[in-house]
């Protein structure tokens, strides 16, 4: 199929197959090859690279894990189109060479690439901003260093320029007549459809009836999950869809009563929606992966993939979320606990997708912890979400779920129980631990043991009971 981008300024007109990853294209065939390889599973941040959208923003991915096809309309910079076009280095490439911030220099490419989209966006963020890039040699401090002492910078003229560039290249789209071939007249303008797939739909109701009709395709949302089936287990998806032009699944939308997440937010926006609502929520996705995969990765994929260890699942359980499924013109809600029927499967039929994810507005009583055997950009062991209400001292509400506790996210409903009317205190949390072993009978792996699960599942309920009181209980916060 055809993607239209722009490369480091330059209008490109690629022909590839739809799960041709932008990573294998630049080096392969653009033979740009600054942009590194590491561990092909957006992991290591080698590969970064800085994508505009025509809307100005810019923000920063891993190319090992995205497709071709997700770069229709927009620009892409690599390390090599980050020094201005007279060879002037950028100012976080100079603060990199003065402050000593690379050593064999493989991962360099793919920091200069997150810092430079960070200066560019007014990141001063510096180490979450570089948490998805692995340094194997020079260690942290120096790079550090280099990305506070160019933050304060102009930004160059040309970092500038990418948005205008997309208009003026890709906008005002040409007529496409209606009808003129399946898909065509719902399809996004700027791809050609001329081959059987992928399906790049515009909005909601274009993909409700296409999938309806090919209920056996695979929708391709941010692709932090799909794009490692593809380089990791070499496997052939068949037909495709595109989700990342639905543009009426992106967003949020809130009143008084509800907040509405559309399926194809991804994590960065939901996290700035988050931290003035629910600021631990937004705390505990600020240790999602990395700034690169969190700007890739969807609310709704978390969900539709059915991970016992999604780490969105367990707070909006606690939140009280209902999900909004589709299935051609047909709509159905239900609570988000009762999607997840058991390990792998969900309440999803074929050709039904996640359109939106509400929540109550409610005053802020959630807290979320995120247990990782590394703090950044890890997968949680386990995650716990506790949302209690008190009234005249008693609880008088309780919602608490976990992921990383059984075959799915899964709410305590034993402990729920014997917490329910007894004061709010140390002594009510402790007589509720032994209700744990009648919700969960965690798994062993290479994360944790099942007896460390559950344990650590009772001491985040005795945590959540200090940090409601006022105690210091994050060790972020205690000061020597
Ligand atoms: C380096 C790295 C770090 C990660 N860290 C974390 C982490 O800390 N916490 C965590 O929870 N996850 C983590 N993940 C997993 C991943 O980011 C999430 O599961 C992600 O949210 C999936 O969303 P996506 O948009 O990328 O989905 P995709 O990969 O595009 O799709 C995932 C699945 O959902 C389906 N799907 C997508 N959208 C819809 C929809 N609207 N309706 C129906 N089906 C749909 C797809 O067909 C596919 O089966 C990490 C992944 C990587 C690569
Ligand atoms: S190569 Fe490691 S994140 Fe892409
Ligand atoms: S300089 Fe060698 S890996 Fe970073």
């Amino acid at each position: 199929m055809t993607t239209r981008f722009l490369l480091n300024g330059e209008p490109q007109t690629v022909e590839a197959a739809p799960t041709r990853t932008l990573l294998d294209w630049l080096r392969e065939d653009a033979r740009l090859t600054g942009t590194k390889e590491g561990c092909n599973e957006g992991d290591c941040g080698a590969c970064t690279v800085m994508v505009t959208d025509a809307d100005g923003t810019a923000r920063s991915l891993n190319a090992c894990i995205l497709f071709l096809p997700q770069l229709e309309g927009r620009a892409v910079r690599t390390v090599e189109g980050i020094a201005a076009p007279d060879g002037t280095l950028h100012p976080v490439q100079q603060a990199m060479v003065e402050h000593h911030g690379s050593q064999c220099g493989f991962c360099t490419p793919g920091f200069i690439a997150s810092m430079a989209t960070a200066h560019l966006n007014g990141a001063t963020d510096h180490e979450d901003q570089i948490a998805g890039n692995l340094c194997r040699c020079t260690g942290y401090a120096p790079i550090l260093r280099a990305a506070r002492a160019a933050s304060t910078a102009p930004i160059p003229p040309h970092m500038k320029t990418d948005a205008a560039a997309i208009a003026s290249h890709f906008f005002p789209v040409p007529e496409i007549s209606q009808g003129e071939s399946e898909g065509r007249g719902t399809a996004s303008p700027l791809s050609s459809n001329k081959d059987s797939s992928p399906f790049i739909p515009t909005d909601s109701d274009a993909l409700a009836a296409w999938y309806a009709a090919h209920p056996d395709a695979t929708l391709i949302a941010g692709a932090t999950d799909v794009g490692l089936w593809v380089t990791k287990q070499h496997r052939d998806l068949g037909e495709v869809a595109f989700l990342n032009q639905c543009s009426d699944l992106k967003g949020i939308d809130a009143d008084q009563e509800t907040i509405r997440i559309g399926a194809m937010t991804n994590m960065t926006d939901v996290l700035t929606a988050m931290a003035p609502r629910h600021p631990s929520y937004a705390e505990m996705i600020r240790r999602y992966g990395s700034v690169q995969v969190r700007n890739a990765a969807t609310i709704g994929g978390n969900i539709a993939n059915g991970s016992p260890i999604g780490d969105n699942p367990p707070a909006l359980i606690a939140l009280g979320a209902t999900l909004h499924l589709r299935h051609g013109d047909a709509r159905r809600d239900l609570p988000l606990e009762e999607f997840f029927l058991s390990y792998g499967k969900q309440d999803l039929a074929p050709g039904e997708f996640v359109e939106a994810v509400s929540l109550p507005a409610q005053s802020d009583t959630l807290r979320v912890y995120k247990l990782s055997k590394r703090f950044d950009q890890d997968i949680s062991a386990v995650c716990g979400a506790f949302n209690l209400s008190v009234e005249g001292g008693m609880i008088k509400t309780a919602r608490i779920a976990f992921g990383g506790m059984a075959g799915t996210p899964k709410r305590a409903t034993a402990v729920e129980k014997a917490l329910l009317g007894a004061d709010f205190s140390e002594a009510s949390a402790r007589a509720a631990l032994p209700a744990f072993a009648q919700d969960f009978a965690p798994l062993s792996d290479m994360r944790a043991s099942s007896v460390y699960r559950l344990e650590a599942a009772r001491n985040m309920l005795l945590r959540y009971v200090a940090e409601m009181s006022g105690q210091a209980t994050n060790v972020l916060e205690v000061q020597p």
